[in-house]
């Protein structure tokens, strides 16, 4: 295989970043910055490098950006919970690809993942499924018993 290719994409990861606005007042702001490429085996690496920054390293929702959203991220944790007792699997593999219709995931505000994995992923269908997939299993494994 030929060195990978560096990934230029402009539609890029969000990053948490603190600037001072106002010079008195420190304001936070959502800054867009290159994806970082990581193992598609390894769901806890990818959570911990795209989904953390605003869902919290725990899932609880209490990531460093989160307070800049409009929104605030989603509980992970509580998924089970929150749906009878039942892992609702379909939706969190639809969320990651940006095909559930959340506000504020696939907003401008909010890349959609399931563009940047194909498009890091050089057009392999089967690696998208696998970074979905092992995703989608790292939060399961987040959930409160
Ligand atoms: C820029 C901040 C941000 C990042 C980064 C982010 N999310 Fe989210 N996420 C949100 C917000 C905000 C919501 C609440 C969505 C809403 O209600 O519109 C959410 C909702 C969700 C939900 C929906 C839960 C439900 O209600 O069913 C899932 C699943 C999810 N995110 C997974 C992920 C995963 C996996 C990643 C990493 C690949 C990720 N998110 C990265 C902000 C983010």
């Amino acid at each position: 295989m030929p060195t990978r290719r560096i990934i230029w994409i402009l539609v890029a990861l969000v990053a948490f970043a603190l600037t001072l606005g106002a010079q008195d007042q420190p304001k936070k702001e959502i800054k867009h910055v290159p994806i970082k490429p990581t193992s598609a085996a390894s769901g806890s690496e990818m959570y911990s490098t795209y989904c953390a920054v605003c869902h919290g390293k725990d899932g609880k929702g209490a990531g460093p950006a989160a307070e800049a959203l409009k929104v605030p991220p989603t509980d992970l944790t509580m998924l089970s919970k929150n749906n009878g007792g039942k892992y609702p699997s379909l939706k969190v593999s639809a969320t990651i690809r940006g095909e559930a219709t959340l506000p504020a995931h696939g907003s401008a505000e909010m890349p959609v993942w399931g563009r940047l994995f194909r498009s890091m992923s050089g057009g392999h269908d089967s690696e998208v499924q696998q970074r979905v997939a092992n995703l989608n299993q790292y939060i399961e494994s987040l959930q409160a018993k």
